[in-house]
């Protein structure tokens, strides 16, 4: 894109919205399409563990529905989201990892968008089969107590020995184990893959499949979003 002058403009800030059921890569995948698009991440479920763990009042509200694997009630979510877009830099593009979960959810966020001006303009979907979920999300823990804290799966030996030599100890989340793990896959079924069809029949949707490692996987996404 270029001005009246001839010079190169920087292309106008995307909005991307990343859908995918529990464990499907999603925060893997985020430092990618953040760094590649110019984009500012709001994460939900980072937000919520944030205020859980600072013992806010709406760290206590949402708590329990969280370790239940529940999704959190639709006023708690749209106040952090609020928030979250008002915080937005006006250059940079959008990344809504974690938000929409719900038809409900999706024309609050059609609403909020449309007062900034900032339509969605691509919804990007992680394929993963549900074997492969289960095997992602009971293998994966925190590094914590060295820095900021990151994720890793136990199958990457190398990262395990990076954390240890980091002074760094494993935990699992909350919402990691086996009985809350069902209930999740159950929720998104249920509540967030209704928006696969929807955001599909308004021509937003790019699926791609997130098997593979993880190069591969930031490849096609970054390939998905440059086509839309
Ligand atoms: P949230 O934190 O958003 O959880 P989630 O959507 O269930 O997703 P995860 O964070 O579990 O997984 P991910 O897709 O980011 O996978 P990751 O990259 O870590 O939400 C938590 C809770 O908050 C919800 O259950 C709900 O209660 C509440 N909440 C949040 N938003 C809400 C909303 N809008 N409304 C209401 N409630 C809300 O990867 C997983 C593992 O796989 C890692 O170990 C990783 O190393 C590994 N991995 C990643 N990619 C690959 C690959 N290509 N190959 C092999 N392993 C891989």
């Amino acid at each position: 894109m270029q001005d009246d002058a001839g010079r190169a403009q920087p292309p106008p800030p995307l909005q991307v919205v990343l859908i995918g059921p529990p464990g499907a890569g999603k925060s893997t995948l985020v430092p990618a399409l953040v760094e590649t698009f110019s984009l500012d991440r709001i994460a939900t479920g980072d937000l919520l563990r944030a205020e859980i763990e600072a013992g806010t009042p709406l760290g206590h509200t949402s708590a329990g529905y969280v370790e239940r694997g529940e999704l959190v009630p639709d006023a708690v979510i749209e106040q952090l989201l609020r928030s979250g877009l008002a915080a937005m830099r006006p250059d940079t593009g959008l990344l809504l990892d974690g938000y929409p979960r719900s038809l409900d959810q999706a024309r609050t966020l059609d609403g909020l968008l449309a007062d900034l001006g900032r339509p969605i303009d691509v919804v990007l979907a992680l394929e993963v089969p549900d074997d492969e979920i289960l095997h992602r999300l009971g293998g994966r823990r925190l590094c914590s107590g060295a820095g900021e804290p990151w994720v890793l799966h136990l199958d990457d030996a190398a990262a395990v020995a990076r954390c240890r030599a980091q002074g760094g100890t494993l935990e699992q989340r909350e919402d990691d184990r086996p009985e809350v793990i069902g209930r999740r896959l159950a929720v998104y079924r249920r509540q967030t893959e209704p928006l696969l069809a929807a955001y599909r029949a308004a021509g937003l949707l790019r699926e791609i499949d997130a098997t593979g490692s993880t190069a591969d996987v930031r490849a096609r996404a970054i390939a998905a979003v440059r086509r839309r």
